[in-house]
């Protein structure tokens, strides 16, 4: 009788850990669909963002990634998402344009500063949960450098 009921038991301890196991898996998968869809639109306000450069067409980080700072500061009004970011080694860094309907638009400078060589700059981001197109002109006379190139931004809005 009672190795019956043991086996009874473990039955019943099998079914409930299968449970357990189904109902984590079923977690596993719906639970990165929904976090996608949560971003949706965000409330009025200022967040911090994190994102990456990323070389032209590809998944991977640019060099540009290292001379800007991380997280951006996106100022959300009425749906309209602003970006900020700082540029370092902001003398060599020439130029900075972002990609607005079609066309690249010098980012606005928000600030300058000389003595730590950095600057602050703005531009529209239509859907922060795309890459957005952006380009950089480097100039280092020194070594006669000078680099016009494409790259994407991406925002991580995970990190919101
Ligand atoms: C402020 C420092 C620099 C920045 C921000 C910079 C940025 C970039 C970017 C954005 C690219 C395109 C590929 C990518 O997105 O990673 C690139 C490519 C490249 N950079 Fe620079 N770079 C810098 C300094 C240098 C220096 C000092 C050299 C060598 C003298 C160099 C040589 C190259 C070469 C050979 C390529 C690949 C070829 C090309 O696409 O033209 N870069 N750099």
């Amino acid at each position: 009788m009672n190795a019956v009921m043991n086996r009874m038991e473990k039955m019943d301890f099998k079914k409930v850990f299968m449970m357990i196991i189904l109902v984590a898996l079923v977690f596993a998968v719906l639970a990165p669909l929904s976090a996608k869809s949560a971003h949706a639109a965000l409330a009025n306000g200022t967040y911090s963002v994190d994102y990456k450069v990323l070389a032209d067409g590809t998944e991977n980080t640019s060099r540009l990634d290292s001379y800007v700072v991380k997280p951006a500061t996106v100022t959300v009004v009425n749906g309209v998402n602003t970006a900020r970011l700082t540029i370092t080694s902001s003398n060599l860094i020439t130029a900075f344009k972002v990609e607005q309907n079609g066309q690249l638009v010098d980012a606005t400078v928000v600030s300058t500063n000389t003595s730590a060589n950095t600057r602050v700059v703005e531009f529209p981001v239509a859907d922060l949960d795309s890459k957005v197109n952006a380009y950089a002109e480097i100039k280092i006379p020194v070594i006669n450098y000078t680099g016009k190139y494409n790259v994407q931004l991406q925002f991580d809005t995970d990190s919101i």
